[in-house]
């Protein structure tokens, strides 16, 4: 069984790194999230999300020392997030989490935890 703090140990800073670039990659021409997220600085939202993951999974903790806690409901109420959108952004990362190539017991555990924080960060439930 892995838990949460055992992730950096087992893919460190390459693997969230391959992670995060592979959701990125897709998200400029995504017709939902596309113009949700900086277009002039999608390496920046690159990074955040990057480190936060590295901090939240037992590695350094860059996010919270660069952006203070994350309180990631309050910093997602600018977006609107429904179903569609959320949807959506599951659907990138679990291709990115294919992508990526992670571990055996990694894949499934990172799947669990960003298709229920994903749920839970979900604001609009109308159209
Ligand atoms: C439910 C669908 C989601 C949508 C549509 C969404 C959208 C966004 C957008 C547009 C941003 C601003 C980009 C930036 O400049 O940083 C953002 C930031 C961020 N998101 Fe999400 N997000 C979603 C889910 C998630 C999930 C599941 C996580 C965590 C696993 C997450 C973690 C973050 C973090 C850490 C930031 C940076 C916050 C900051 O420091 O300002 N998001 N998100």
């Amino acid at each position: 069984m892995v838990s949460d703090g055992d992730i950096y140990a087992l893919i460190g800073e390459d693997g969230f790194t391959r992670l995060v670039a592979a959701f990125y990659a897709q998200v400029p021409q995504d017709d939902i999230l596309g113009p949700m997220y900086p277009a002039d600085d999608i390496e920046g939202a690159e990074q955040r999300l990057r480190d936060f993951l590295v901090g939240r999974f037992g590695g350094p903790p860059r996010y919270e020392q660069s952006r203070g806690h994350p309180r990631l409901r309050m910093r997602h109420n600018p977006f609107k997030l429904d179903q569609a959108a959320r949807d959506r952004w599951v659907l990138l990362m679990d291709r990115a989490l294919e992508e990526a190539g992670l571990p055996p017991d990694v894949t499934p555990f990172l799947r669990e935890f960003f298709h229920g924080t994903a749920t839970f960060l979900m604001n609009s439930h109308g159209q």
